[in-house]
This record gives C-alpha cells, structure tokens and sequence, in this order.
C-alpha cells in the first residue's frame, strides 16, 4: 500500500539485512514513524507492546526475530530458546506459532553457521506468501462484494468492519479490507462503518487512517452503535479478520467481535470472516480451549490523543480498576461464510 504515493510494505529488512523496519503503530495515525528492529528481544517487545500488531503481521515479526537470535547464536539451544520468548510475547493468534515452527523445522536440520541465513529467507518468502494469500483473498471477498452490491444496486455497498485487518496487520493488502480496497479501486460504490474498537482503537486510528489513505469513503463508530445501525438496514455486510479459526469454525478475534455477530444474526446480516490458511488452528477442536490474551487494565482506563496544539496526551477515562480481555470468541453458528485465499466457504 502506498503512503504519500509510495509503495510501502508493514514489515522489510533493513538496508543491511539484519534487521527490519517496521511502524510503530502505537503512534498512528498520529505520527508515521519507522522503527529498526534489531535483535529477538526488541521484536519480542514491539510485539508484546503492540508497536506491531495483527495476527499475519505478528508472526513475520516473530519469524524475523528468530533469525535475529540464530545471527547471534546458531545453536540448537538459542533456536529453542528464541522460539520460547517469542511465542510468549501473545498468547491468542495462532499464526505466531506456525510462523516460528516453520522456521525452526526449517533449519534445525542445517549447520549450525547456515542458520541464520536460511532463516531470514524462509522469513521473507513468509512474507511474500502472506502479500499473495491476501490478494487472493481480496479478489474472492471481491466477488462476494459485487454479488451483494447487485442487490441493492442504487446505494453503496454498507460494510462494517472490526478492529484493523487491513494493511497494517499484514504484509501488504490485509484480509478483512483487501476485498474492500479490489471493490474501491474497480469502481464497485463502498461505504465503511469503522467500529472504534476499544480499548486499543485500532478501528478508529489505524483502520480509518488506511480507508483515508486509499479514499475510501467510512465513517467511524461508537463500538455500541453497529446494533442500532444493522436494525436501520445500514449494514449489508459485516467482514472481519480473525486471529485463530479452531477445527469446528469458531472464530477468535478482537474483543467486540462476538457482540456484533449477534446483532448481525438477528437482523438476518451476513456476517463473513476474512482468512489466509495459517489463521486455521486444526488442533484445537473449539473457541473454548483457545487462550485468551489477558491485557494491562490500563489500556481501558487511559486514552492518549492530540490536544489542539498537536501534542500527544493521555488522560484517564474512568478512576475505577479496569478489566481487559483483548479477544472473544464467535461461534461457528453466527458465521455466514470464511472468505479465504482458495474461496468463499460456507455459503449458504
Ligand atoms: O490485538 P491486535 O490488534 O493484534 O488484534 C488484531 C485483530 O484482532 C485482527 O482483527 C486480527 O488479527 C486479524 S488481522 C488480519
């Protein structure tokens, strides 16, 4: 995706190629700024800290980084070693971990001296498999899309979306707004309704600021407003990205999710989930034993925007304790189709 006219992807190697560049997106859409991750503990913490974020995205982090420790020590013990820190960084998006088992599988049989390289370019063939996963993702979404447009023909096409899976969770495109950036670029009339998403908003600051950036037309919402909106007829559809799908079909993803698959099925919305493979977590039979990442109750109590004059503030919203679990889970039931890189499944 392109930011000031410039093609640019969420993650890359640094000009030397032993480290990435990623954006720090705890600063969007605020300020635009690129940071150099060096080491496994510094990917480590840019994930557990969210300067990078989304399941796909994450993991190519976590992938990276675990070259980055083979650089420094290409012994059996720093690969199992790195892969233990790095997968402790987030508990829920099961892509973190198929990303740091393909590259341990992948080099555990070479020399020890021969690690680190064959890592960083199993990394980077993730990441170029992640930008076609999406794309294929796009053009399916992109069919749906153009089927349900014909419907209603004369008024745009309503999506509402949760939390960020677009470019900034991804490589490149993302999976919930890849069909929406295919659909605005070939003319089809869309209209985003952005959830906030709290507590972090990644809806409000980083979904938005994508949608902006492409020109596509949205407007932000209250997380509680979708329901009101899907009873108006406001919502033809509903697209997600997810960060874990178990074997029966349940979907994990950002907390609020859930709520909004509820509301869409009792007004008869569909309620699709955008998906590459490696969101698919065959060994866990069902949301239920899926862990839930518990976060910092600070992430609820505080907010940290712009005053007038520009300057970054946080102030506290409430002065009680806070709760915040950062995911739920969506029953397989409430799920209308999985639109995936081979196709749409569970059509109706
Ligand atoms: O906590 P986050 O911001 O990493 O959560 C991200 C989401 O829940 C996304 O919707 C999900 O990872 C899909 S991203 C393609």
């Amino acid at each position: 995706m392109k930011l000031n006219g410039i093609p640019h992807r969420s993650i890359a190697r640094t000009a030397d190629g032993a480290g990435i560049r990623i954006l720090d997106q705890r600063r969007l859409p605020w300020e635009v700024v690129w940071v150099e991750l060096r080491s496994t503990e510094s990917c480590a913490a840019a994930i557990s800290e969210m300067w990078t974020r989304g399941a796909p995205l994450l993991a190519m982090t976590g992938a990276y980084g675990l070259a980055m420790a083979l650089a420094e020590d290409g012994s059996d013990a720093a690969l199992d070693a790195g892969h233990a820190r790095l997968l402790a960084t987030r508990p829920t998006a099961i892509n973190l971990r198929w990303a740091l088992d393909i590259i341990r599988e992948h080099v555990r049989p070479l020399p020890e001296r021969d690690r680190a390289a064959a890592a960083f370019a199993r990394a980077d063939a993730l990441c170029d498999e992640d930008v076609a996963l999406n794309r294929a993702i796009g053009a399916h979404g992109l069919a749906l899309f153009r089927e349900l447009h014909a419907k209603n023909p004369g008024r745009p096409l309503n999506i509402l979306t949760h939390c960020n899976a677009g470019w900034l969770a991804t490589v490149d495109y993302g999976t919930a707004l890849a069909p929406i950036y295919l659909a605005h670029d070939e003319g089809l009339p869309v209209h985003v309704w952005v959830d906030e998403t709290r507590p972090r908003n990644q809806g409000a600051l980083l979904t938005a600021f994508e949608l902006a950036g492409h020109g596509v037309p949205h407007r932000v919402i209250a997380d509680n407003a979708g329901g009101l909106l899907m009873r108006q007829g406001a919502v033809d559809l509903v697209i997600v990205g997810t960060d874990r799908v178990t074997a029966n079909g349940d979907v994990c993803n950002k907390i609020g999710t859930y709520l909004k698959a509820l509301a869409a099925h009792d007004n008869g919305v569909p309620f699709y989930v955008a998906l590459p493979y490696t969101t698919i977590d065959r060994a866990t039979a069902s949301g239920e034993q899926v862990p839930i990442e518990e976060r910092g109750g600070d992430e609820v109590a505080w907010l940290t925007g712009p005053d007038d004059a520009g300057t970054l503030r946080t102030v506290r919203v409430t002065a009680s304790p806070a709760h915040n679990p950062a995911f739920d889970v969506t029953p397989a039931r409430l799920v209308t189709g999985y639109i995936t890189e081979r196709g749409v499944l569970g059509q109706p």
